[in-house]
């Protein structure tokens, strides 16, 4: 074994690292349910399965367990070589009786039954028919079962300190029987009562109150991996492979990861479902079909049928982890449940911390149909780009909510206990796995009307969510939502040095930009409103609820917010690098290669697609420029400063020529004739950006002739002549294809159009950008009229390159009102 790592360290070296190991296997296996009931019924002996003692039921006479009712043990004489010893004796009720437990705690618990027919001592457990009661409500309701061994398992809250299972055998000669069973605490948040997505024909809901359902395991499934035994469980489940289950086994491939899964506060944890399931899952199969092609997988499960017109109400719980991606972000699908889009535009990296390969889970609700059938479909999202297409599942579960009959009221009423009903509102605190988090319940209502008014699309937020790594060392603990990423003015204070001069790193229409330090060493940009420089306090609000949840790493997060004292302060996701201006000329940084750019410009619209069509659907930025993209660490472009003050009052050349949004040589021409800006508006900034970035100069230079001042039309006439290798910044003249340099030049042609109409959208912009790239890289392509569906596209473009670099970060442009008037009586000519 030892000869397998010849680059261990010293044993001194490894201290730290076991102390660290040894402290969290327990964490990951260790789960002791405060209730731990197991029973080997209709014996006096312990027998064990997979590693666990199920004691006997009749260890003393009158047990601790056995209540009232006629029973007797049987044990069965020629038990098959293989059968576990549990299995050869039963409980058998030859009227009603029961089991009663003390239970220590409350809430969920998982009652598992297990049944195993024999024959014996003139008993057939085969022709046994009866009924189990929990608490006085009928969960199995005259259960037969003829062949081989079942365990049912049901998840139901406890409210009492007292639990009762009674059988009840059905007609006066019959019988009840059970061989063993197993009463235990499920971990907390086991299940939770908001965030669970409601689907059918009329959209998606949140479906609340989950914890009062009594739900029954019908199917649990690793998708993509083989079966998991009790033994290999934290939970002591089985799971079983997926592959029985496909509609069309050529549509998926399984992947399987061999590094354990990256568990995340916010995600799921090792009890939801073990390290197995999430290690393996199926992708979309594209060995066979062309790389641009879409499709789902489907996966199709029988369950009760819809009886009377209604169909049967379950609980679908579906388990990801992102094993397929290289990074973050990179991986769009939808998820459909019965046909209904259950999950649109699913960005695992947006639901939990910023960790690639954290397990998560979504819970929805669906009823059955006619046909008793539960459809499970995942399929590429309108975002995902071309060459990354692809939709993954890793695990799922289906529980019947069970329809419970409280058919023994009157019996029961001495029963000390409730199973359903009254809710004691539920302890659920920041492991949030699902969420709708309060505010946005809190949003929807009464903030509606402002969303709508401005554009909004009214927001289904809820469905995995959590706060970020940065915003947990910001929240106060227990709070939710955008409440959660207010900041003290004094944590303010104190991570600026009291906005120390020396820590400003930038300034704008805004007000100062300072880099600071939070608790935790967690480096943050703080923005601070100049007094009097901003819109109404409620705007602000409702603007910071939207952009505290967009997510993306093409994106510069927001991370807190503090409006006290009247200040309105921003504090943002440090990024290392700065703008990506600086980079390109002036600041004597080392020139940036041509790959390099390409990246940066596929990341930056890669961001700008997901606010102009993602889950933020519908934000303009409406100031990109090549100071608003930033770059982290690894030259991995972010945008900055997008979404706000959209619900101001209005952009209006009052905002513009204050500075705001909206700067010189960025600005979409069509503007003018329209005073409105769109998503098109970004399109053309960001044609100037690519201009800029080629070209290595500002997008505008006064010092230039008269020609050159505007970079935008310049470059455009020199595309137009097809001469573009001129003005290439001579850093990288001699790096670029020909093929490449001209499908850039027309990509950025194309984002400049005169019209709105005529310019392509965001997506467009990336998936032509990634194609340059293509081209650059392949070296195979001579034409460049080559369409990417008819292109066999080796690998795909890498998000991140390292060189060294220097800090820096935003900075004020030229100065915009400036020049915003001399941009006005050029028009004006
Ligand atoms: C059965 O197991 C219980 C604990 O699970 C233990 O206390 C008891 O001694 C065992 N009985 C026998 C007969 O082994
Ligand atoms: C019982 O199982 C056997 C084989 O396992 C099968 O042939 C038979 O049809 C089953 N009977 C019922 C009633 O399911
Ligand atoms: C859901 O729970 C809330 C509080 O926990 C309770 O007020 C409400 O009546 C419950 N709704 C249903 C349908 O049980
Ligand atoms: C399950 O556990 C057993 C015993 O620890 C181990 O040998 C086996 O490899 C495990 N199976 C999986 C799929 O992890
Ligand atoms: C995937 O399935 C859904 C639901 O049946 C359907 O609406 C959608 O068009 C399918 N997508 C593809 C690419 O086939």
């Amino acid at each position: 074994m030892l000869q397998n790592f010849p680059s261990m360290a010293p044993p001194q070296m490894l201290v730290l690292p076991l102390i660290l190991l040894v402290s969290l296997i327990p964490s990951s296996f260790s789960f002791t349910p405060v209730d731990n009931y197991l029973l080997n019924c209709g014996s006096h002996a312990n027998a064990s399965l997979f590693n666990r003692i199920f004691t006997g039921d009749s260890t003393k006479p009158g047990s601790d367990y056995l209540a009232a009712g006629k029973s007797i043990t049987l044990a069965n004489q020629n038990s098959p070589p293989n059968s576990p010893t549990l299995y050869q004796t039963a409980r058998v009720f030859t009227s009603t009786g029961s089991y009663r437990f003390h239970m220590k705690s409350n809430g969920i618990h998982l009652v598992r039954f297990h049944f195993s027919p024999f024959s014996a001592q003139g008993f057939d457990l085969k022709s046994a028919k009866f009924s189990v009661l929990v608490g006085g409500n009928t969960l199995v309701k005259e259960f037969q079962l003829r062949n081989g061994t079942l365990i049912k398992e049901y998840i139901l809250k406890i409210e009492s300190n007292l639990l009762e299972i009674e059988f009840e055998p059905v007609g006066d000669s019959g019988f009840g029987f059970v061989n063993a069973l197993e009463v235990f605490t499920a971990p907390v948040d086991f299940i939770l009562d908001y965030g669970a997505r409601l689907v059918d024909s009329s959209g998606v809901e949140e479906y609340r109150n989950l914890s009062s359902q009594v739900l029954e395991t019908v199917y649990r499934i690793n998708v993509g991996g083989s079966k998991i035994t009790p033994f290999n469980d934290t939970l002591w489940r089985t799971w079983i492979p997926d592959d029985d289950y496909l509609v069309f086994k050529e549509a998926a491939k399984r992947v399987a990861s061999t590094h354990t899964p990256n568990y995340q506060k916010g995600g799921a944890t090792p009890e939801i479902a073990p390290d197995n399931v999430y290690m393996t899952a199926q992708e979309m199969n594209r060995d066979t079909s062309s790389l641009a092609s879409r499709f789902n997988i489907t996966w199709k499960f029988q369950v009760a049928p819809a009886v009377g017109g209604g169909g049967v109400r379950h609980l679908v719980r579906l388990h990801f982890c992102d094993i397929v991606s290289s990074a973050l972000n990179l991986l769009y699908f939808d998820v459909y449940i019965n046909g209904y889009s259950a999950y649109k535009d699913l960005d695992l990296s947006s639901l939990t911390v910023h960790v690639l390969a954290s397990p998560i889970y979504v819970d929805f609700v669906v009823d059955s149909d006619d046909s008793g059938s539960i459809e499970i479909s995942v399929g590429p999202s309108d975002l995902s780009s071309v060459m990354r297409m692809n939709a993954l599942l890793n695990g799922a579960e289906i529980m019947k909510m069970v329809n419970v009959m409280d058919s023994h009221v009157v019996h029961k009423r001495k029963i000390l206990w409730i199973l359903v009903g009254s809710i004691v509102g539920g302890v659920v605190l920041l492991s949030v796995v699902v969420g709708l988090l309060a505010f946005m319940c809190r949003k929807r209502k009464p903030k509606q009307k402002t969303a709508e008014s401005v554009g909004w699309t009214p927001l289904r937020m809820f469905g995995g969510s959590s706060l970020s790594r940065l915003s947990e060392a910001l929240a106060s603990p227990g709070s939710h939502g955008y409440l959660g990423l207010k900041v003290p003015f004094a944590d303010i204070q104190a991570a600026t040095n009291n906005f120390d001069r020396n820590l400003i790193i930038g300034s704008g229409g805004f007000g100062m930009v300072y880099k600071a330090t939070l608790k935790e060493n967690v480096k943050v940009a703080v923005k601070r409103g100049m007094p009097g420089s901003r819109q109404g306090l409620p705007e602000f609000q409702t603007e910071i609820a939207i952009l505290s949840k967009i997510r993306h790493r093409h994106l510069v997060s927001l991370v807190g917010f503090c409006e006290e004292n009247s200040e309105m302060i921003l504090v943002y996701e440090y990024v290392e690098k700065g703008p990506l201006k600086k980079h390109l000329y002036g600041s004597g940084l080392p020139p940036l290669s041509w790959k390099q750019r390409l990246e940066i410009c596929i990341g930056a619209a890669r961001g700008l697609h997901y606010l102009h069509t993602g889950f933020a659907q519908g934000i303009i930025h409406r100031d990109i420029k090549s100071t608003n993209i930033l770059l982290d660490e690894s030259y991995v472009a972010k945008v900055a400063d997008f979404g706000l003050s959209r619900s101001g009052p209005c952009l209006d050349e009052t905002h513009v020529s204050t500075g705001v949004k909206g700067s010189f040589g960025y600005l979409d021409p069509e503007y003018f004739r329209r005073q409105q800006l769109t998503d098109k508006s970004d399109v053309y900034s960001f044609g100037v950006v690519l201009f800029e970035v080629l070209c290595a100069r500002p997008a505008v230079d006064p010092q230039l002739t008269r020609e050159q001042v505007n970079l935008a039309e310049w470059a455009l006439e020199w595309q137009k002549k097809g001469m573009l290798e001129h003005i290439v910044d001579p850093h990288i003249v001699g790096q670029i294809k020909r093929e490449s340099l001209k499908k850039f030049g027309e990509t950025a042609e194309k984002c400049l159009a005169d019209y709105g109409v005529d310019r392509p959208t965001m997506g467009d912009v990336l998936w032509n950008l990634e194609y340059v790239l293509q081209i650059q890289e392949s070296g195979q392509l001579r034409e460049a009229t080559a369409d990417l569906t008819t292109t066999v596209v080796t690998g795909t473009p890498s998000d991140s390159i390292r060189t060294q670099g220097y800090h820096d970060n935003c900075n004020s442009d030229i100065s915009t009102s400036e020049v915003f008037s001399q941009l006005i009586n050029n028009e004006g000519r």
